[in-house]
């Protein structure tokens, strides 16, 4: 494997875009190549069986084109599939979680929010988590319906707000002091859900965390990709681009194909 191989990232959609914005920044000299399955979002309300089989197709696409790495840029994915995918293929496989950890140790209320789709909230891997915080009270609300809002641009939208309101408020109500962001569709929520919640709840999402893994796991295997003078970034839709497009500012490397 070459160091100046891409690295692989998938998400259901456009959302996983949040990652690989952290990537880039942490990581510039490195070459991407960015799969939105929008086609089959959301995965959220897939069965395991289901979104394990998207995952492989999304794997073998980005292996295919030699990717070095591949980051599962969906937290339903990587809950419900990540094992499976460590199991078949070779190479490293980054993954995202929610981040309950920096908000159960840091919460002072002992009363964190979590807001997730239904596939994150009920994949083994969660509960696995969630309940080795056993002192610490996780009020869990599924996303519904704000993937989908995403995915059709309909972002600063009125439905938009009214839906968040109806999922923070009871959280609010139990005096939760973090909210965590366990879907990477969220993080382009934030400016909404901070009119919503009070400042002194703190949002956490795990991009920054995930592009910290990302560097780690590529030094320790040798493919950390220091010098690079022609740095290529390709995003590929299977749906409508235009939403990708103007989440990435209108990159023009945003191409239509299916997959
Ligand atoms: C979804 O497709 O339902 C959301 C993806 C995620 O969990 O990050």
């Amino acid at each position: 494997m070459k160091k100046n191989n891409p690295i692989g990232l998938f998400d259901s959609g456009i959302g996983g875009t949040s990652i690989w914005k952290e990537i880039n920044k942490l990581l510039p000299l490195e070459n991407t190549i960015y799969l939105a399955d929008s086609k089959n979002a959301p995965y959220g309300l897939k069965s395991k069986e289901e979104i394990i089989a998207l995952s492989i197709k999304n794997t073998e696409y980005l292996l295919n084109k030699n990717c070095k790495i591949i980051v599962v840029a969906c937290n339903t994915a990587t809950t419900n599939a990540i094992k499976e995918l460590r199991a078949s293929y070779d190479v490293p496989f980054i993954g995202i979680e929610p981040a309950i950890k920096p908000a159960a140790n840091n919460s002072q209320t002992h009363t964190i929010g979590i807001l997730a789709t239904k596939g994150t909230l009920n994949s083994e891997l969660f509960h696995k988590t969630s309940a080795s915080f056993g002192n610490i009270k996780i009020i869990e609300q599924i996303g519904h319906g704000l993937v989908q809002l995403i995915e059709n641009g309909d972002i600063n939208t009125p439905e938009m707000f009214d839906l968040l309101k109806s999922y923070l408020n009871p959280m609010i109500e139990k005096n939760i002091d973090y909210l965590v962001l366990g879907c990477s569709h969220y993080p382009y929520l934030i400016p909404q859900i901070k009119k919503i919640i009070p400042s002194k709840i703190k949002i956490i999402d795990s991009g920054e965390a995930v592009a910290k893994q990302t560097k780690k796991i590529l030094a320790e295997n040798n493919l950390l990709n220091s010098f690079n003078d022609n740095v290529e970034h390709f995003f590929q839709t299977n749906s409508d681009p235009k939403v990708l497009k103007s989440i990435l500012d209108n990159q023009d490397n945003v191409i239509q194909e299916d997959f």
